[in-house]
């Protein structure tokens, strides 16, 4: 969650990481007076969505970028800067909420332990992010890009944590939490902006190493090595596989 994002940018080319995960919202089942913290909020449209069926939410996103283009979109209400393995809460919430940020949180333990003890005994999390699997193709062709302009490797630079259903069971059960739900599933995810933008808004880790010299031929390396696999009938669709959780607080 340590990325800078271009919270611009993200509003207008990357809407299918909430659009796609609109049906989220149906697994938290909000219900009015609920109090719900939103994880990794973004630019806030699911907690808009989650706060019109009534809850009472706050909305949390370690880039203040993020935060502050939350606030312009929804005045009315709460966001926050703050980090998934630090944050506090006021008061402990009904219900945690987390859509495509875990994923950025290598410490996996440290979050888990702060969700706990966020939410009030009872309370549920309900949380989606890339799971084991998720673009396969996509971490291939930067590591072949990065090979390509002799950059450091994919494995000791890459920022994401994509685990399995049994591993990430773990981690919860380890916290604190009883796993009530979890699947895995593919879902091509359609990148109208295009391959190139996908690594400028969110490779900006591979982008720093490689540097700016070389930053076209790794750009050009990365979409001639994914070409094959993901470039389909003119557009570039991303193997995206998400891990879908719930759970719930033990005592
Ligand atoms: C994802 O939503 O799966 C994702 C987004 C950015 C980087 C890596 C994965």
């Amino acid at each position: 969650m340590s990325n800078s994002w271009d919270a611009n940018h993200y509003d207008a080319a990357h809407s299918y990481v909430w659009t796609l995960a609109a049906d989220l919202i149906e697994l938290l089942a909000p219900q009015r007076g609920e109090r719900v913290l939103d994880l990794g909020c973004g630019t806030g449209h699911l907690t808009a969505k989650i706060a019109e069926r009534g809850a009472v939410v706050v909305g949390i996103d370690a880039s203040a970028e993020m935060v502050r283009q939350a606030q312009e979109n929804y005045p009315g209400l709460s966001f926050r800067v703050g980090d998934a393995t630090s944050f506090e809460v006021d008061e402990p919430v009904d219900a945690v909420f987390s859509n495509a940020t875990l994923h950025w949180v290598k410490d996996a333990r440290g979050a888990a332990g702060r969700i706990v003890r966020a939410l009030r005994p009872g309370g549920r999390l309900v949380a989606e992010f890339g799971g084991k699997g998720n673009v396969r193709e996509v971490c291939r062709a930067i590591a072949a890009g990065l090979e390509a302009v002799g950059a450091p490797s994919f494995e000791s630079l890459s920022p994401w944590y994509f685990p399995s259903i049994v591993e990430y069971a773990a981690v919860l059960e380890g916290a604190g939490l009883e796993v009530t739900f979890a699947t895995l599933f593919d879902r091509p995810t359609l990148v109208e902006a295009g391959l190139r933008s996908w690594v400028e808004m969110y490779g900006t880790t591979f982008l720093a190493a490689v540097g700016e010299q070389k930053r076209e031929a790794f750009l050009d390396a990365v979409e001639e090595a994914a070409r094959g696999a993901l470039f389909k009938e003119g557009k570039w669709v991303a193997d995206y596989r998400r891990l879908r959780v719930a759970a719930r607080r033990v005592g």
